[in-house]
């Protein structure tokens, strides 16, 4: 159960949510572009520190503790994602390095008029890497996005073929909050024999996640989206990496998960990751760290849920209000929810909200081949709330008045 009291309770363990301009409490609801951190994470970074702090790989105790810890780190990882080992979970500097490293390896096996379908909803992250590629001779597809805020599977369908090597598609929409039905990608790939591959990073800290149910050959997140600190996440399917040409020194270690790791990762922060999926768990129940996950994770998206629809269902009624993006009438939908207010520039919107305390973003968030495709480009495009476990209705109740006392012009 993850109710209001729990909520309450959950805001006490982030530090930044104490924080106050001037004599407003902040209300901190930009969690897409990343959530606030507990206090635990952050003792367990400083502990690393304090405790160990070696490079990986010697033999000293200082360097074999930091490699059973990061080891631990991507256990829990693993458990997060469904993975059945540690092997399959690599680091990077963000989910945007390693898809560009990733890509970079893909590439070394493709040829001139082989073809990557992409769509116009994702982040750049999972659109720049591959359309880099057309330098090359790769024809990029991209499944067109309605004006619904969902893809048109007709479109994904005609796109794929047996030219196709992959499909890079996001699972959640950090703009519009659309959760995309991915089965149909999946057989295509299946079908065609072309890679599957799914950005993560918007879904991981909403939903539960199980790669191998997915049959995903690689999945990417971002660690900081999900309360814990800015490291990227790779996971990719038993023996890929190991057959992939990755960018990698002779003097680096060649197998899965370090292959397509270069250089010396961020440890501490690796440790942090272990830290925010612990605190995730420690709101759920069962006997190990997978089935507490599944309940938390199962119980905190209900109530993100529900005061992500208190705010939809109250911002539509509101006067030159447009909700974008898919509707609440089943669960495929994020707890993030974008807005236009007619005659509102949304950075003025921004500005103004932040005057009462209340943070939230304005513009594309990298979402911007979507917020062209809905006409929102030259408008500045959208208002956008994001609603983490720590969010609450009362929060919600003040952004609606700031946002009725602006508009519409
Ligand atoms: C859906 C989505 N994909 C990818 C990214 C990029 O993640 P990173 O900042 O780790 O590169 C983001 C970050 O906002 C995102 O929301």
């Amino acid at each position: 159960m993850f109710t209001s009291k729990e909520c309450l309770a959950c805001r006490r363990d982030f530090p930044a949510l104490e924080h106050r301009q001037g004599d407003l409490p902040v209300a901190y609801l930009d969690g897409p572009a990343g959530t606030q951190v507990p206090q635990s994470v952050i003792d367990a970074i400083s502990w690393y520190y304090r405790t160990w702090n070696a490079n990986a790989r010697a033999r000293f105790l200082a360097s074999e503790e930091t490699d059973k810890v990061l080891q631990q780190s991507r256990e829990a990882v693993a458990a997060l994602l469904g993975a059945p080992s540690w092997r399959e979970i690599s680091f990077g500097q963000s989910m945007t390095t390693l898809t560009f490293s990733l890509a970079r390896a893909l590439a070394r096996q493709l040829e001139p008029g082989d073809e990557i379908v992409i769509t116009e909803l994702d982040h750049e992250a999972n659109r720049g890497p591959w359309l880099d590629l057309r330098e090359q001779g790769i024809v990029v597809q991209e499944v067109r996005l309605e004006s619904t805020g969902r893809l048109d599977p007709e479109d994904l369908q005609s796109k794929v073929s047996a030219r196709t090597k992959l499909v890079a598609m996001g699972l959640a929409s950090n703009a519009l909050g659309t959760v995309n039905d991915v089965g149909l990608a999946r057989e295509l790939c299946r079908e065609v024999g072309a890679y599957f591959l799914l950005d993560a990073v918007h879904y991981a800290p909403h939903f539960p996640l199980d790669v191998t149910a997915l049959d995903v050959d690689f999945l990417l997140c971002s660690a900081y989206k999900f309360y814990g600190p800015h490291v990227g996440i790779l996971y990719s399917r038993p023996g890929l990496l190991d057959r992939l040409s990755t960018d990698h020194l002779r003097t680096q270690p060649t197998v899965a998960p370090h292959r397509i790791e270069t250089g010396t990762l961020n440890h501490a922060a690796i440790v942090g990751i272990r830290a925010a999926i612990e605190y995730i768990a420690s709101w759920g129940d069962g006997p190990d760290l997978t089935s507490k996950l599944e309940s938390a994770v199962a119980a905190i998206a209900d109530w993100e849920h529900q005061v992500a629809r208190h705010y939809y269902e109250n911002v539509r009624q509101l006067p030159g209000v447009t909700v974008w993006g898919p509707d609440f009438a089943d669960r495929l939908r994020a707890p993030t929810v974008s807005i236009t207010i007619d005659g509102v520039d949304p950075a003025a919107a921004a500005k103004a909200l932040n005057t009462r305390a209340i943070q939230v973003r304005d513009g594309h968030f990298y979402a911007a081949r979507a917020v062209e495709v809905l006409g929102l480009a030259e408008r500045g495009g959208l208002v956008r709330i994001g609603i983490s476990m720590y969010n609450t209705p009362e929060e919600i109740d003040r952004l609606l008045e700031g946002i009725e006392a602006l508009g519409p012009r």
